[in-house]
C-alpha cells in the first residue's frame, strides 16, 4: 500500500527538498509548469505548495503529512494523460490536483475517472468540465457564472451599445467562453459588430483586428488564453483600437497585464478572489505567499490554496484504511459535504449532471468580483 508507505521517499525537486515523512498522504499535482499555460501553471503550483506546507507544519491531516507530487503537464492534452495515468497507476495518488487548462481537462479528466480517483480541478472554467463524471471536482467559477456579471458591470460602466468579439476556436475554454458570452450579449440585448477567431499559436491577429477596426465597436470581447490575449491587446492599440477589452477567466494573469502594460487599462474581468479581501485568512494568505515567492498572489494561487484546504477538510473525515480503492472512493464521497471560508471567501460545491442526466461531478458554488484593469494592475470594480 503506497499511501502510507514506510519508506523514505525524496521528494521531486519542485516538491520540496528533503525527505518526507513516514505515513505521507500523496497527493498528484499536474499542473502546466511550461509552455504558455505556465503563466496560470506555475501560480497554481504556489498555491498548493504553500498550503500543504502549513497543514504539514501544524501537523497534517490527523497526523498523517502532506506529499504533493508535482508533474509538469505542459499545458497538452496527450501530456495530461501521460501525467495522469503516471500519477494514477505508477505514483498511486490518492486523488489529483489539475490540469490547469479546460482543454486538457476533457482529455485527462476521463482517465481519472475511469479509475475511480478524485480529480479536482482549480482552474478549469468551461462549462461542461464535471459533465466527465462524479469523481470529478472543481472549485474554478464556471464562464456561466461569471460572464453575466462581467458584461453587465462593463456595460454599465461604458454604456455600451454595440461590441466585436474574437476567440481561439480549437481550445475547450476560448470556445466554451466564446459560447456563453453569445448568449450573454443575446440575452442583455447588446449587438456584435464582428466575430473574428484564431487558432493556437497563432501570433499575429492584424487581419482580424482591422475587421475589428472597421466595425467600430465600444468593446471588444476576448474569450482567449493569456498568451495569446497579450499579442491581441498590443496589435489592437497599434492598429488605433481605443475600445476597452472584456475578458473571460484566461485573462485572470497578471502575467498578460505585465506583457501588455498600460494597453490593456480599461480591461474587464470577473474572478471569485479579491486581492484586496480584508479576511484574516485572505490577508494571511497574501503576506505568506509574497514572503515564499517574492511576488503577489493572483486568483490562480488563491484557487489552489484554497482547494487544497477543501480535500484537507474532507481528508480529516476520512478514516484511511491503507486500501486505496476505499481510501480514494471515501474521499469522493466525503469531498461534497465540505464548506470553508477560504481566501476566495465563502466556498461550497454544487452538484453537476453528466450529459445523459447521471449524477456528474461537482462545481463551484460562488460568485465573482468583478475587476477593472488600471496601471497594468487589476482593481476592484465591484463587489460579489
Ligand atoms: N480558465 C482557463 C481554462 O479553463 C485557464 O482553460
Amino acid at each position: 500500500m503506497q499511501l502510507m508507505s514506510k519508506t523514505l521517499v525524496v521528494c521531486g525537486a519542485l516538491a520540496c527538498a528533503g525527505l518526507v515523512h513516514a505515513a505521507d498522504i500523496k497527493i498528484g499535482v499536474a499542473e502546466a509548469l511550461t509552455g504558455g499555460a505556465a503563466q496560470y501553471g506555475v501560480t497554481i503550483r504556489n498555491g498548493f505548495q504553500l498550503a500543504a506546507d502549513e497543514i504539514n507544519a501544524k501537523g497534517g491531516i490527523n497526523g498523517n503529512k502532506i506529499q504533493l507530487v508535482i508533474e509538469d503537464e505542459q499545458g497538452k492534452k496527450e501530456e495530461g494523460i501521460n501525467v495522469f495515468k503516471k500519477l494514477i497507476f505508477q505514483d498511486k495518488v490518492l486523488m489529483i490536483f489539475g490540469p490547469t487548462l479546460s482543454n486538457s481537462m476533457f482529455a485527462a479528466g476521463p482517465v481519472a475517472n475511469a479509475a475511480k480517483v478524485v480529480v479536482f480541478g482549480t482552474s478549469n472554467t468551461a462549462n461542461g468540465i464535471t459533465d466527465i463524471g462524479p469523481y470529478v471536482f472543481r472549485n474554478s467559477v464556471m464562464e456561466s457564472d461569471v460572464l453575466p456579471v462581467t458584461v453587465a458591470a462593463a456595460t454599465k460602466q461604458y454604456k455600451l451599445q454595440k461590441v466585436a468579439v474574437i476567440y481561439g476556436n480549437d481550445d475547450a475554454f476560448t470556445k466554451s467562453g466564446y459560447d456563453v458570452f453569445k448568449k450573454v450579449l443575446e440575452e442583455q440585448k447588446l449587438p456584435v459588430t464582428t466575430t473574428e477567431t484564431y487558432v493556437k499559436g497563432d501570433v499575429d491577429f492584424k487581419a482580424q483586428l482591422t475587421k475589428i477596426k472597421a466595425s467600430a465597436p465600444d468593446a471588444v470581447i476576448c474569450s482567449c488564453l493569456a498568451e495569446e490575449a497579450a499579442n491581441i491587446i498590443l496589435q489592437a492599440r497599434g492598429l488605433g483600437i481605443k475600445a476597452p477589452f472584456i475578458g473571460g477567466n484566461g485573462f485572470n494573469s497578471p502575467k498578460l497585464f505585465e506583457i501588455s502594460k498600460l494597453a490593456g487599462d480599461g480591461t474587464f474581468v470577473g474572478s471569485p478572489w479579491a486581492n484586496t479581501n480584508p479576511a484574516p485568512v485572505n490577508k494571511a494568505f497574501v503576506a505568506e505567499y509574497q514572503k515564499k515567492y517574492n511576488a503577489e498572489p493572483n486568483q490562480f494561487a488563491a484557487q489552489a490554496y484554497d482547494a487544497l484546504y477543501i480535500a484537507a477538510a474532507a481528508l480529516k473525515d476520512v478514516k484511511l484504511s491503507g486500501d486505496l480503492n476505499a481510501d480514494r472512493e471515501a474521499l469522493k464521497n466525503a469531498l461534497p459535504k465540505v464548506a470553508i471560508n477560504g481566501v476566495t471567501g465563502p466556498f461550497k460545491f454544487r452538484p453537476a449532471k453528466t450529459k445523459d442526466g447521471k449524477p456528474g461531478g461537482w462545481d463551484a458554488d460562488q460568485k465573482p468580483f468583478i475587476y477593472v484593469v488600471q496601471g497594468g494592475k487589476f482593481a476592484l470594480h465591484d463587489a460579489k
